[in-house]
Parts: structure tokens; C-alpha cells; sequence
């Protein structure tokens, strides 16, 4: 497979497909299968058709693992709570440019929490809105299914963007890794891998699968598998 980018792959699976009854267990369990990150899916049935859970449980599981936590901002306006996930133990803070009114000052008021930054683009939503922000951005997320909920299928119409923006980001010369989140399969993460993703956002593919660290293998494909 050629790919644009000699970056590790890194897998990231979303907390929101696990078993909310054991969340410490499941937890510890993809991070002994080889978990890269912890997706944390944050929705408040306002922004996205759905509610999942707050700082609280970010706060909580913390202290369990050395994962990074990937906090997937879905709420509008996202800025009053900035503050909140970055004191709870986000590692890296992604919100979507629909979110709030002042996209560069919500990026801003995130590295100025001393955290990582993300912007988020939903299907709908065409790469030139981040544009001029990519000198605040540390990772760009291309949603591959619309946001709100775990186990929806793959939008191969994303895939063109994923190969823009691989080359905007090459072109800006800038440290910025490129995520997909929904419907990341063992097929179609290779998909988005040739497209230059280098960061796979997977809920259900992980918690789903009877064996998590094969699962992760095979997403990441030849990468470290
Ligand atoms: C959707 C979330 C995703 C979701 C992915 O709004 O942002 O992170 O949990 O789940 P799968 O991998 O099952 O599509
Ligand atoms: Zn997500």
C-alpha cells in the first residue's frame, strides 16, 4: 500500500461502544490489546441527536490508564466547557467549526489550557472552514458518518476529502495528524490509510470484536501488526 505519510498509525477506539457497566475493565482491556488512544465521545443531545456522558466519567477514568485522552467534543456551544475537560485529563480537545461562533478563539482558549486541539468536519462540512486556522490545529478529524452515534456505516464520499487534506497538511509543513471517525473497519481502514489518515477513531470494530487486540491489528493493517 503507498501511503503519503511515513507516520505510525495510531488507533484510537471509542469508549462509547464499550460496556458502560464496566468501564474500568473495558478500559484496561483495550489498552493491554494495543490501544494507542481513548476516543471519549462527548454528545449532548443538542448538537447531535444523543447524550452520552460529561467530565465526570473523563475525570474518572483518568487516573486507570496512560492512554492519551481524545476528547471528541458534540455540543454546542462547546466553549463554556472547554475548561472543564481540560481539567478532568483531556489530552487533546476536538470540537466541530458548527460549534460555536469564533472557531479561532475556541482553538486559542484550548493550547491555552496547555492542551492539543482538534476541528472536526462533518460530512457536510468542506475543508476550506479550516483553512485558516491550521497554524491553532494539532489534528484534523474527518467525520466518516454523521455524528451521534456508534455503529453506523462508512461514508466512502469522505474519502476525496481525507486526500485534501493530507495535502493541505503536507503543503503547510505543519505537525498536524489527520483522524477518522465512524463506521473504521478492518476494511475500511486501509481506505482511509491510502487516503493519508495516520489516526483511526473504532467503537464498535473494538468493543465489538471477541478478541480487541485482534481487531486493532487488523485496522491498523501492516502497521506494528
Ligand atoms: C460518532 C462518534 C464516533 C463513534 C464511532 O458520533 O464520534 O466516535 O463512537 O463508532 P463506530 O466506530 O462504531 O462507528
Ligand atoms: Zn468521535
Amino acid at each position: 500500500m503507498t501511503r503519503s505519510t511515513s507516520r505510525p498509525v495510531l488507533i484510537a477506539p471509542s469508549l462509547l461502544a464499550a460496556d458502560f457497566t464496566r468501564l474500568a475493565e473495558e478500559v484496561a482491556a483495550i489498552e493491554s490489546a494495543g490501544a494507542d488512544w481513548l476516543h471519549l465521545d462527548i454528545m449532548d443531545g443538542h448538537f447531535v441527536p444523543n447524550i452520552s456522558f460529561g467530565p465526570a466519567i473523563v475525570k474518572a477514568l483518568r487516573p486507570l490508564t496512560r492512554m492519551p485522552f481524545d476528547v471528541h467534543l458534540m455540543i454546542a456551544p462547546a466553549d463554556p466547557y472547554l475548561a472543564a475537560f481540560a481539567e478532568a485529563g483531556a489530552d487533546l480537545i476536538s470540537l466541530h467549526p458548527e460549534a460555536g461562533p469564533h472557531l479561532h478563539r475556541s482553538l486559542q482558549t484550548i493550547r491555552g489550557l496547555g492542551k492539543k486541539t482538534g476541528v472536526v468536519l462533518n460530512p457536510g462540512t468542506p475543508v476550506e472552514s479550516i483553512a485558516h486556522v491550521l497554524d491553532l490545529v494539532d489534528l484534523i478529524l474527518v467525520m466518516t458518518v454523521n455524528p451521534g452515534f456508534g455503529g453506523q456505516s462508512f461514508l466512502e464520499s469522505q474519502l476525496p476529502k481525507m486526500a485534501t487534506l493530507r495535502r493541505m497538511i503536507d503543503e503547510s509543513g505543519r505537525d498536524i495528524r489527520l483522524q477518522i471517525d465512524g463506521g473504521v473497519t478492518a476494511r475500511t481502514a486501509p481506505l482511509c490509510l491510502e487516503a493519508g489518515a495516520d489516526v483511526l477513531v473504532a467503537g464498535t470494530a473494538v468493543f465489538g470484536a471477541p478478541d480487541r487486540a485482534a481487531a486493532i491489528r487488523a485496522i491498523r493493517g501492516g502497521q506494528g501488526a
